[in-house]
């Protein structure tokens, strides 16, 4: 970009990367927070969970600080193991292979369709080896990946699939949100081998 490019975008009104859509309710839900000295767990926590359990049609819902948080603690329930492998997406966030790491276990980066920028599960098998424990799909922008290629290999090889929604809220795949999707992968037949 020349500098005179830049001056140019800087005399000029420069188009916002993203607005934040927050009403006035929101507002006076955050001032009320902080009059009421609840600033961390307490009965708004409560509520949100309950209410956003309720939005998004899922029987539990656990709020926590960020999608980060989020994704360490799906980890950690599917007690991920050092050395083990998860396969994520070339296109995301550095949080979705961090939290791999976290753990000791490798990332391991499988390419997206070009059109979708979302993991191609037709690259997804090649990358399973005897170490995979699970896939992170990312619906990147919003727009949901091809969860039943995606369930399918899971089942075949036995992986978990842990869905990073953090660009997804709201959106639907085959008209099932794609924050709620079940753990479908854990049923235990039809296992391929792996190398
Ligand atoms: C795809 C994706 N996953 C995870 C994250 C991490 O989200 P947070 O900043 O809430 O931890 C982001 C943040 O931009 C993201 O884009």
């Amino acid at each position: 970009m020349s500098i005179k490019t830049i001056k140019t975008i800087h005399d000029q009104i420069v188009i916002p990367f993203h607005k934040a859509y927050i009403t006035d309710d929101e507002i006076s839900e955050v001032v009320d927070s902080i009059k009421s000295g609840w600033l961390t767990m307490g009965p708004k926590t409560v509520r949100f969970e309950e209410e956003f359990g309720q939005y998004i049609g899922a029987k539990h819902s656990i709020a926590v600080n960020s999608c980060t948080a989020a994704l360490h603690l799906a980890l950690k329930a599917i007690n991920l193991q050092k050395d083990e492998e998860v396969i994520i997406p070339t296109m995301t966030f550095t949080a979705t292979g961090e939290v791999v790491c976290y753990f000791k276990a490798k990332p391991i980066l499988v390419d997206v369709d070009k059109e979708t920028h979302n993991i191609d599960p037709s690259k997804i098998e090649r990358a399973i080896t005897s170490k995979t424990r699970a896939i992170i799909p990312v619906h990147f922008a919003g727009q949901p990946c091809d969860m039943d290629g995606i369930m399918q290999l899971a089942k075949s090889y036995e992986l978990r699939v842990i869905e990073d929604a953090a660009h997804s809220l709201p959106a639907w795949y085959k008209s099932q949100r794609s924050e709620v999707r079940s753990q479908r992968s854990e049923v235990r037949s039809q296992k391929k081998k792996r190398y």
